[in-house]
């Protein structure tokens, strides 16, 4: 079994035997009969679990063990006492330690104990990895965008994390709402707990219920065993409602119910349980209106209403656009192990432009088929999917981003204008050619030259 054990005992001959039986073992150990220096090893080595006597001179083992659970939380410690002094040993089991041995124990006794200790130490490190690395995964770093309004949302995230209020996310579907979720999550004082996600519209009413609150053996037909609900699963970590515009009534009920009393009783159960967790909620529905047309509790609406975090669609933060796309070509090249590839210019101005009714996620689906189908490693326009390209959708789009205090023939004199001298640029100037892209004679372009007194 791989690891590392750190074995202290003052009595050499002792630690000798010991470092043999668990060398025996495949098991790699440092022996040191020095508790003072045991201790500066543990600083600089890389150790997954202690086993220690308790009387040495100096310092005891119970020092050992406190010193351990301070600095290197992780580390389990196993502690050997003499036959007869189980005082110490209960007291050592009550500071944390993992297990004690009383001697005489037998060479299997302590093979058995030590190999536990590190199985329950691997754990524990993967454990912390595996946790370390969803942090890193939702860390609010990859919410893109130097947007206005992305940055009010960033900054709003920033002042509701640390608390432990009820948080609303509103927003078009693909706007990142869960993505906002998790990052509220993994940068709360939560982040080391759970974060349990369940979509309301995905179940029916029935099923729902007892996929929240759990239910008790023999509740209905079909429940052979008691099972916990999503609001015990997220215990010390955070519930994420999705979709809650689509909550029954009847289920709208048990939740305000909840939320008032902050206690749950599993389907079948009379049991009160109560729940520590944080709330978050998000829907794609203007939930007032909602509440307005009857169909969502008002009372229920200002006890989720707590903080409400609303994503703007896409087509309002168009700056981010260019952003997003290199976030995400990136991040497609990278999991497909392909070369970094780039959209041109031209290409990403149509990116720019398209209104995006499905959000971000209908730019990420585009750029990933993009990367993925195009054979170079320039994606121009001619690879992009023609709904971005549809000219009347583009024109509409323009116009959306004119001004709002038109008159109709000076605007359209000004756009002219503009498209002249695009025209111009892309035909190097050679008039015949800017005629043809425009649709019209040369002789009529020349006047139109003229008339709006363009040079270069
Ligand atoms: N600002 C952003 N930066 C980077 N990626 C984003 C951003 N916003 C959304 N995304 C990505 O877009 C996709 C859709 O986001 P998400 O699932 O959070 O949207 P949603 O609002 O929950 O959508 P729906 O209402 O359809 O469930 C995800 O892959 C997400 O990572
Ligand atoms: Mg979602």
């Amino acid at each position: 079994m791989k690891g590392h054990v750190l074995v202290i005992d003052d009595e050499k001959n002792y630690l000798l035997l010991l470092e043999a039986l668990l060398n025996e073992e495949g098991i790699e150990v440092t022996g040191l009969s020095d508790p003072e220096m045991a201790l500066d090893f543990l600083e600089e080595s890389e150790v997954d679990v202690v086993v220690t006597d308790m009387k040495m001179p100096r310092l005891s083992g119970q020092d050992i063990l406190e010193k351990v659970k301070k600095d290197f939380p992780h580390i389990p410690v196993i502690i050997m006492t003499a036959f007869g002094s189980i005082d110490g040993a209960v007291e050592a089991m009550r500071c944390g330690a993992f297990d004690y041995l009383t001697k005489p124990f037998s060479n299997e006794e302590l093979i058995l104990v030590v190999k536990r200790a590190l199985n329950f130490a691997h754990m524990e490190q993967e454990n912390v990895f595996l946790k370390e690395s969803l942090v890193q995964k939702y860390a609010k770093k990859h919410v893109i965008g130097k947007s206005k309004k992305i940055q009010t949302v960033l900054h709003l995230l920033e002042k509701v994390a640390p608390s432990k209020s009820t948080v609303l996310i509103l927003g078009e579907s693909g706007t990142g709402k869960e993505l906002i979720a998790r990052a509220l999550h993994y940068s709360s004082p939560r982040s080391k707990g759970p974060f349990v996600a369940i979509n309301c519209m995905a179940l029916n009413p029935a099923l729902l219920e007892s996929e929240l609150f759990g239910h008790e053996k023999g509740s209905f037909t079909g429940a052979v065993a008691t099972k916990k609900g999503k609001f015990e699963l997220a215990s010390g970590g955070t519930l994420f409602l999705d979709e809650i515009g689509e909550l029954s009534p009847e289920i709208q009920v048990k939740l305000l119910r909840v939320l008032q009393e902050r206690k749950i009783e599993r389907v079948g159960g009379t049991k009160s349980i109560p729940v520590d967790i944080r709330l978050v909620c998000a829907t794609n529905k203007n939930l007032k209106q909602e509440v307005e047309k009857g169909n969502f509790r008002e009372d229920l609406y200002y006890r989720l209403n707590v903080v409400e975090i609303e994503l703007p669609p896409l087509r309002e933060r168009k700056e981010d656009i260019p952003l997003l796309v290199a976030y995400f070509v990136n991040k497609i090249c990278e999991q497909n192990s392909l070369p970094l590839k780039h959209f041109t210019p031209e290409a990403l101005e149509y990116l720019s432009l398209y209104d995006w009714p499905g959000n971000v996620r209908q730019l990420e689906n585009v750029v990933e088929r993009c990367v993925v189908l195009s054979s170079s490693e320039q994606i121009g326009v001619e690879d992009l999917p023609s709904e971005v390209k549809d000219e009347e959708t583009q024109l509409k789009s323009a116009v959306d981003l004119l001004p709002l205090r038109l008159n109709l023939a000076e605007t359209l004199e000004k756009i002219e204008e503009a498209l002249i001298k695009r025209a111009l640029v892309k035909s190097n100037f050679v008039q015949v050619k800017a005629a043809e892209m425009l649709g019209i004679s040369k002789s009529l372009l020349q006047y139109k030259i003229k008339k709006y007194n363009i040079s270069f």
